[in-house]
C-alpha cells in the first residue's frame, strides 16, 4: 500500500514548548502522522504527561541556554533516532506594557527565548542534517513580527527576527540534499500563553482578525505538519500565515 500523504512514520521531531498550548497540539499531530516525538520545555510536568502519552521523549531544559540545548538534542538521538524535524515553537510574550516602560532586561529575556533559542537548535541540529541530507525546520513566528503590536514592542521585534533568521538560514542550506526552514506567523491563538497578555491586548488583537476570532491550537498544528513533511520539498525561506485573514501581506 502507498504511504499516506505527509506521513512522518519513522521521523524523529523536536518541539521546543511542546508541554502544552500551541507545542502540545503541534506534538500530537506529529505523533499521530506516525512521528516519534522529543517535547523539549523547560517546565517538566506538561513534557512528561505529553512524552508519556505519545510515547516520545522528555527533554527538560531552556531553550536559552546552549548547554540544555546541546544535551537535549544529544538525549533525544540516543533516545529516538537522528533528527529530522524541529519545530522552534517555545515562546513568552514579554510584559504588555509601553515600550518606554520596559527594562533593558525584559527586553533582552523575549529576544533570548524568541531568537536566540531557536538560534541555538538550528545550530545544534544543522550539521548533522546536511550529513543525512534531510531535514524540516519549523519556526513559529507571529502575525505581532509583520504587523508590530502595540505594548508588544519585544515580541513583535522578536518574531520580525524569526522570520529573517528563517529566510537567512533557508538560503544558506538550500540546494544542499532536502532541507528546508519555513516559519509561520499566527494571529491570537487560544493558549495559556494569554493569560499574562492584558485583556485590552487580547481584544485589540482579535478585533483586527476579519474571521472575528481566536485561532485554536490544533489549525496551527495542521499547518506545521505540513511544512514538517517530506511534501513541502520545494518550498523553503518562507513565513506562512494563520490568521483569520488578519495579515495582508
Ligand atoms: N497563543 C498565541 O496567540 C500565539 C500567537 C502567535 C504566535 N504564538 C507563538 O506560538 C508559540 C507557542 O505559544 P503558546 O501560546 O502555545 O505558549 P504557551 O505559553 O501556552 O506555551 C509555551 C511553552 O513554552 C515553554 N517555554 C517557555 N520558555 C521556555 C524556555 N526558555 N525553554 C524551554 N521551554 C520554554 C513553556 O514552558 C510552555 O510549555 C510561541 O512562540 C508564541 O510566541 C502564539
Amino acid at each position: 500500500m502507498a504511504e499516506p500523504f505527509f506521513s512522518l512514520a519513522g521521523k524523529v521531531a523536536i518541539v521546543t514548548g511542546g508541554g502544552q498550548g500551541i507545542g502540545e497540539a503541534i506534538c500530537r499531530r506529529l505523533a499521530a502522522a506516525g512521528a516519534k516525538v522529543s517535547i523539549f520545555d523547560m517546565a517538566p510536568e506538561g513534557a512528561n504527561r505529553v512524552a508519556a502519552e505519545l510515547k516520545g521523549y522528555a527533554g527538560i531544559g531552556d531553550v536559552t541556554n546552549e548547554a540544555d540545548v546541546f544535551r537535549v538534542v544529544a538525549e533525544t538521538e540516543k533516545a529516538l533516532g537522528p533528527v529530522d524535524i524541529i519545530v522552534n515553537n517555545a515562546g513568552i510574550t514579554g510584559r504588555t506594557v509601553k515600550l518606554w516602560e520596559l527594562k533593558k532586561e525584559e527586553f533582552s529575556k523575549v529576544m533570548d527565548v524568541n531568537v536566540i533559542g531557536p538560534f541555538l537548535l538550528c545550530k545544534a541540529v544543522m550539521p548533522g542534517m546536511l550529513e543525512r541530507k534531510y531535514g524540516r525546520i519549523v519556526s513559529i513566528a507571529s502575525v505581532a513580527g509583520k504587523e508590530g503590536n502595540p505594548t508588544m514592542s519585544p515580541y513583535s521585534a522578536s518574531k520580525a527576527a524569526v522570520i529573517a533568521l528563517t529566510k537567512s538560514l533557508a538560503k544558506e542550506v538550500a540546494g544542499q540534499g532536502d532541507i528546508t526552514v519555513n516559519a509561520i506567523s499566527p494571529a491570537v491563538i487560544q493558549t495559556p500563553i494569554l493569560d499574562g497578555v492584558a485583556a485590552t491586548t487580547v481584544q485589540y488583537m482579535v478585533s483586527k482578525i476579519p474571521m472575528g476570532r481566536t485561532g485554536k491550537p490544533e489549525e496551527v498544528a495542521a499547518l506545521v505538519h505540513f511544512l514538517a513533511s517530506g511534501d513541502s520539498s520545494f518550498t523553503t525561506g518562507q513565513c506562512y500565515d494563520i490568521s483569520g485573514g488578519r495579515s495582508t501581506y
